[in-house]
């Protein structure tokens, strides 16, 4: 301290002010630089850092946000001009025929008589059906139903004896149906005239299932009730025939696949009648014979 008061200790770049008035200009810088410490001096006072305090994240709890649903909206017309008959309904188909029915189950009720059940089809085209039609064949004898649903027909006038299929079509305002298909086949019942005679084996009559193709056998004439030989030579083939031998009259007995005589010893063919071994001269006689609804009868 001392050595800093002494003027001579002064430093020389001092304004060149008289000794006494330099010491005190320079005793009072140095007072005020104790009073005022570095601040006097320009000196800058460090800046005291702040600790970092870090603040806690507080976390914004995620709300979902309720999805729209999409909603279809109207799409404008394309066109402002589109006139509002743009969207009606499309015109409908025009109507047509029915569809064909569906053949049911054809049965022969008697000698001229049959039914047939039919289903309505399921699509009538549009039109209400009107009635349905069903035709025999052959004859192509036809019966209408004025009708819209399922039904059977009934049939009359067929010939007795004879195999019908028959077919149905629908018809509606508009036309007629396509066919449906066959029926089964039927066949009606046999006329039995009243001429015919019934042939009896035992008392019992003769059918179809006592006599085999081919097969000859002894049965009786109701009528008479006298014998005769029946033979079947087909299905729906028979020939009758007498007992007697064409030689004299003897009486011929059924010996395999020939009738016997036992006088004189001819021979005739079980089917045929035919002369096989003589004396016999001529064949037998044949006896007009005919099944008629499974039975045997002599017409
Ligand atoms: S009567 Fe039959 S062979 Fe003479």
């Amino acid at each position: 301290m001392e050595n800093q008061l002494n003027p001579d200790n002064l430093p020389n770049n001092l304004p060149n002010l008289p000794t006494r008035r330099r010491f005190i200009t320079i005793t009072s810088g140095f007072i005020g630089s104790l009073i005022l410490g570095d601040r006097a001096l320009g000196a800058t006072k460090p800046v005291a850092k702040k600790p970092v305090v870090k603040k806690p994240v507080v976390k914004k709890p995620v709300v979902k946000k309720p999805v729209a649903k999409a909603t279809s909206t109207p799409a404008p017309s394309a066109s402002p001009s589109a006139s509002p008959s743009a969207s009606a309904s499309p015109t409908p188909p025009p109507n047509t025929a029915p569809d064909a029915p569906v053949i049911g189950k054809a049965s022969a009720t008697g000698a001229t008589g049959a039914t047939i059940a039919f289903t309505a089809p399921a699509k009538n085209g549009g039109a209400p059906i009107t009635s349905f039609i069903a035709t025999s064949n052959p004859g192509g004898i036809k019966v209408t139903l004025p009708q819209s649903d399922s039904g059977t027909f009934t049939f009359a006038g067929l010939t007795g004896g004879t195999a019908y299929t028959f077919t149905v079509v629908a018809v509606n305002s508009v036309g007629t149906s396509s066919a449906s298909a066959a029926s089964n086949e039927i066949k009606t019942l046999d006329v039995v005239p009243a001429s015919a005679i019934a042939i009896k084996k035992s008392g019992v009559a003769l059918t179809l299932a006592d006599i085999e193709v081919g097969k000859t056998i002894s049965a009786t004439n109701s009528a008479t009730n006298t014998n005769l030989f029946v033979a079947r030579l087909g299905e729906d083939s028979f020939k009758g025939y007498p007992t007697s031998c064409t030689h004299q009259g003897g009486p011929l007995a059924i010996q395999g696949k020939t009738l016997d005589c036992p006088w004189h010893g001819s021979k005739f063919d079980a089917q045929s009648g035919a002369v096989t071994t003589g004396p016999a001269g001529s064949p037998l006689t044949p006896i007009k014979v005919a099944a008629l609804n499974g039975a045997l009868y002599i017409i």
